[in-house]
C-alpha cells in the first residue's frame, strides 16, 4: 500500500532528504536484519549477498547502514567524505522531474569529515552483513595540486574500515575536480593513491591494500575513456563505477544549467561506457570489478546491466522514484529473471 502511495514523493526533494535518515534508522531498529539473497557474488575476500547496492551520496555519513542491510542491500556506498567536515553549496541544491524520472543536485559534498565516518564505521556489527564501500573527496578548498593530500588523508582515516575506496574525480558540484579525471592529470594524481594504499597495511579483511575504485563521469569521451582505463590498468587500479551525473542531459527538463542530473536521462550514455569498457579492456578486466550507476530505474534495468557483464549495479535515483523498498522488489522479480546467475 505505501510502496504504491509512494508518500516521499508528497514531500518537497529537501524535504525527503532530510528525514529519510530518520525513517530508515527506525525501520532499521524495528525489523530483524536480514540478508537479501540473489546472485551472490564474491570478488577477493568480499561476499556479496547480492549485486544491487546503494551509490554514493545516499548515505553520505554512513548513518543509515543497518538500515540499508535491512532493505536487502547487497552493498553499501557512503560518502562522499572529505578529510575534514564541510557544509554543502549554499542556495537550491536539489530537485526532481517525476515526469522524466530525473533527479538534479549540486550538493557539493556536505558530510561531517572522515573521522566521524569512521567511528560510525567502527560502531557497525563486525564482519559487516555486506560489504561497505567508501566513497572519497577532496575538501573544497583544497587546491588541485594538493587534492591527493586529502585523499591520502581519507585513505588513512578509513582504512581499517573500508572495504573498497571509490575515489571520486567525477563530480560535477566542486570546483576543477573532474580535471583530475582528464589522461593528463591522472596519472599524476593516482600515482602517490596507489602508493598509499600498499603503504597503509592491510585492510579490514585481509591482509591486502583496500582495494581502489575509480568512478568515471559519463561527460568523458570515448576517446578519453580509454586513456583513463590505460592509466588505470598501469597503475593497477582494482575497478571502475561507470558513472557519476551529467553536467548535459537536460533537454526538456527545467533543472538549473549547473550541477549533475541523475536518472532515467544517464541511462544511455551511462550503458554505453559500460560497453565500451567491456569490449575495450577484453581479458584485461579478469579480477577486476565492474559497477553499473546511472539511469537504473527498474528491476529490469538492473537485471539489464549485469546480462551486459557489470559485476555490481548501483542506485540513487530508482530510490527517489520507487521508494527503499527497491532492493526487495528486485529480489523477488531476480527469482523470475532467466539467465541470472544465482
Ligand atoms: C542528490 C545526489 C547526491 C549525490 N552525491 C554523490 C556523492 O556525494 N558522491 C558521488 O560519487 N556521487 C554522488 N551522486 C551520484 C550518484 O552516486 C550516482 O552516480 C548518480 O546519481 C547516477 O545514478 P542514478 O541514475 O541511479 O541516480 C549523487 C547523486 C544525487 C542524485
Amino acid at each position: 500500500m505505501v510502496e504504491r502511495l509512494k508518500p516521499w514523493l508528497w514531500l518537497s526533494p529537501q524535504v525527503a532528504h532530510k528525514w529519510g535518515p530518520l525513517f530508515l534508522n527506525t525501520y532499521g531498529r524495528f525489523k530483524p536484519l536480514q540478508t537479501l539473497t540473489w546472485s551472490p557474488f564474491a570478488w577477493r575476500d568480499l561476499d556479496f549477498t547480492n549485486p544491487l547496492g546503494i551509490a554514493g551520496g545516499v548515505d553520505k555519513n554512513a548513518e543509515c547502514i543497518d538500515g540499508w542491510w535491512t532493505l536487502g542491500a547487497g552493498f553499501i556506498e557512503v560518502g562522499t567524505v572529505t578529510p575534514r567536515p564541510q557544509d554543502g553549496n549554499g542556495g537550491k541544491i536539489l530537485d526532481r522531474d517525476k515526469r522524466a524520472h530525473a533527479v538534479w543536485n549540486k550538493m557539493g559534498f556536505p558530510n561531517r569529515g572522515a573521522e566521524f565516518v569512521a567511528r560510525q564505521l567502527k560502531g557497525l556489527y563486525q564482519p559487516h552483513f555486506t560489504p561497505i564501500f567508501v566513497n572519497i573527496g577532496k575538501n573544497r578548498e583544497t587546491k588541485l595540486e594538493a587534492a591527493h593530500e586529502d585523499y591520502i588523508a581519507c585513505m588513512k582515516a578509513l582504512g581499517d574500515s573500508a572495504d573498497a575506496f571509490v575515489i571520486n574525480i567525477s563530480s560535477p558540484n566542486t570546483e576543477g575536480l573532474r580535471e583530475l579525471l582528464q589522461p593528463e592529470n591522472l596519472q599524476r594524481f593516482l600515482e602517490p593513491l596507489v602508493k598509499a594504499s600498499h603503504e597503509n597495511m592491510g585492510s579490514r579483511s585481509s591482509d591486502q591494500p583496500v582495494p581502489l575504485l575509480l568512478k568515471v563521469s559519463p561527460d568523458i569521451t570515448n576517446e578519453e575513456l580509454k586513456k583513463v582505463l590505460d592509466i588505470s590498468l598501469n597503475l593497477n587500479i582494482d575497478g571502475w563505477i561507470l558513472t557519476n551525473t551529467s553536467i548535459g542531459m537536460r533537454e526538456g527538463l527545467r533543472f538549473p544549467s549547473d550541477g549533475g542530473v541523475s536518472g532515467l536521462p544517464l541511462a544511455k550514455r551511462s550503458k554505453e561506457l559500460l560497453t565500451h569498457t567491456i569490449d575495450y579492456l577484453g581479458e584485461r578486466r579478469k579480477g577486476k570489478l565492474i559497477v553499473s550507476s546511472g539511469g537504473v530505474m527498474s528491476p529490469t534495468d538492473v537485471f539489464e546491466r549485469l546480462r551486459m557483464g557489470a559485476n555490481l549495479v548501483q542506485v540513487y535515483s530508482a530510490l527517489v522514484f520507487n521508494g527503499p523498498f527497491f532492493f526487495r522488489q528486485v529480489a523477488d522479480q531476480a527469482d523470475l529473471s532467466p539467465g541470472l546467475k544465482g
